[in-house]
């Protein structure tokens, strides 16, 4: 039996990465032999975008069995798990309904803890030993219900001139998660579409060495690679195993792992 760790990935920066990363990330676990269930929580289903093509994303999203009819309670989370074409990655899809999740919940009892509860017996089974759970770029009831069914939480940040604004108010609002989930954790920043040669890199690393949280040592760089991926719903890693991203991605999930255990 697993002990499953959950992991958000979480920035109200749009664009910063956080889908493109939780893709990556939770495909490297899973060839490495974790068993991995990826959460899609965005309406923009950019992680389910990153393993089925547009019409199955599409189908998936209309369906009955993906998040937000759990959310609606109509379905149960463990019937919306869908195998993906990898061993040991399966995923849970999210619809375009999810547009409307605040009006949704907002009657609702114990509104904050609606997915942490849909879990429980996903953790329980101990079936995984990750649950990576993709947010979207906002800060809700939705974002709340995601940060408090997580162990873990990690932020991207972009590499760029805009790429730290809004983060003192991810923090801030984690700060206040607190009162809800004492234990979350936030394992880390991880920096992603970097370019070494732009000041602003170099801007972006001094200012968050000043901060009180970890930075992931392996960064990810620019790559055409990672666009191209997506393009066909892969993620880079397999796509171009050889890519400089891939072995980032590669890195980044091994120190992911290592901060876990
Ligand atoms: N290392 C990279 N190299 C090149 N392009 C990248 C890289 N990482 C991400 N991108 C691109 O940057 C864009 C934003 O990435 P992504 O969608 O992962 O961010 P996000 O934080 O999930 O965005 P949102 O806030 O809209 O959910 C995407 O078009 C993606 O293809
Ligand atoms: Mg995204």
């Amino acid at each position: 039996m697993k002990n499953t760790t959950v992991i958000c990935f979480t920035n109200n920066k749009g664009g910063s990465g956080k889908s493109t990363t939780c893709a990556n990330v939770g495909y490297a676990l899973a060839l490495s032999g974790k068993k991995v269930l990826l959460i899609d929580g965005d309406m923009q289903l950019n992680l389910s975008l990153s393993f089925f093509d547009e019409e199955e994303v599409l189908e998936m999203a209309r369906g009955p069995k993906n998040l937000f009819r759990v959310m609606q309670g109509t379905a149960d989370l463990k019937e919306c798990i869908r195998d993906t074409r990898y061993e040991n990655l399966r995923l849970i899809p999210s619809s375009t309904l999810m547009s409307g999740i605040e009006l949704q919940l907002l009657p609702k009892i114990s509104r904050e803890f609606l997915l942490r509860r849909a879990l429980l017996p996903i953790k329980a089974s101990g079936e995984y030993d990750y649950i990576l759970v993709d947010a979207p770029p906002t800060l809700g009831t939705w974002v709340t219900n995601i940060l408090v069914a997580s162990d873990k939480v990690i932020i991207p940040v972009e590499a760029s001139p805009w790429g730290l604004f809004g983060l003192a108010n991810m923090f801030e609002f984690i700060g206040e998660i607190r009162g809800l989930a004492p234990e979350l954790e936030v394992l880390g920043i991880t920096v992603t579409k970097v370019s070494e040669r732009k000041n602003y890199f170099k801007q972006t690393m001094e200012t968050l060495s000043e901060m009180d949280t970890y930075i992931f040592k392996n960064y990810v760089r620019v790559d055409v690679n990672v666009e191209k991926a997506q393009d066909e719903s892969r993620p880079v890693i397999d796509f171009s195993p050889r890519s400089r991203s891939a072995q980032e991605f590669t890195e980044l999930a091994k120190e992911i792992d290592e901060k876990c255990r």
